[in-house]
């Protein structure tokens, strides 16, 4: 991954705001690229969330972590059912929730994440995080991907400051829709 991909972004943003021990969600598991590098940033103590509605993205995910299996929970649900699946006794201690939208690549293209989706998802991600825990999401403004885009950028620029930082990240001198992201930090008690 170089410098030039969005992605390489994120991670260096999440790597300073996840400590070994911490539990955190991969809203998106995919083909669990997101997954593997949260579980590195959890160690051995932490554990990973990894959520996918399609069954081959969670079988490409679990290979993909079959050495880190101990602390990655894969669960075969929608991220926008998130609070259904995280155990009580973490509501309010994730340390950082990603979002890689769109399809599985290599997969299904229409299979996707899509405005509604994502909105409940992100929505309770914000309860589920920790003061000072991290939500990121990774949009592709390609057709689909922009109406996505426009309408979560409505629903996190009216955050109210008190309660999150928002901040949206985008390459300026790139061809093309490059993919961008959010960032949302919320706030400290
Ligand atoms: C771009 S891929 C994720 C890439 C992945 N993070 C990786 O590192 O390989 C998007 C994934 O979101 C999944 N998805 C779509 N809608 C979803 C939903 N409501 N809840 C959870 N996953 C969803 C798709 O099945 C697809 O696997």
């Amino acid at each position: 991954m170089t410098s030039s991909s969005i992605l390489y972004t994120v991670h260096t943003l999440l790597q300073r705001a996840i400590t070994p021990g911490d539990v955190v969600i991969d809203a998106t598991a995919g083909n669990g690229r997101d997954t593997v590098f949260l579980a590195d940033c959890v160690g051995p103590t932490g554990t990973v969330y990894a959520f996918d509605i399609q069954e081959p993205a969670l079988q490409a995910t679990a290979i993909a972590t079959s050495n880190l299996a101990a602390r990655v929970r894969l669960v075969h649900a929608g991220h926008h059912a998130m609070l259904d699946h995280v155990d009580p006794a973490d509501v309010g201690h994730v340390a950082a929730v990603v979002f890689n939208l769109g399809y599985l690549p290599g997969g299904d293209k229409a299979i996707m994440t899509t405005s509604e989706t994502t909105i409940a998802g992100v929505e309770q991600a914000l309860t589920i995080l920790r003061p000072d825990g991290m939500l990121v999401v990774v949009c592709y403004k390609h057709d689909h991907g922009q109406c996505e885009y426009e309408a979560l950028r409505e629903v996190l620029q009216s955050i109210p400051q008190r309660q999150a930082s928002v901040l949206e990240y985008n390459f300026i001198n790139q061809m093309g829709n490059p993919p961008m992201a959010f960032v949302v930090i919320k706030q400290p008690l």
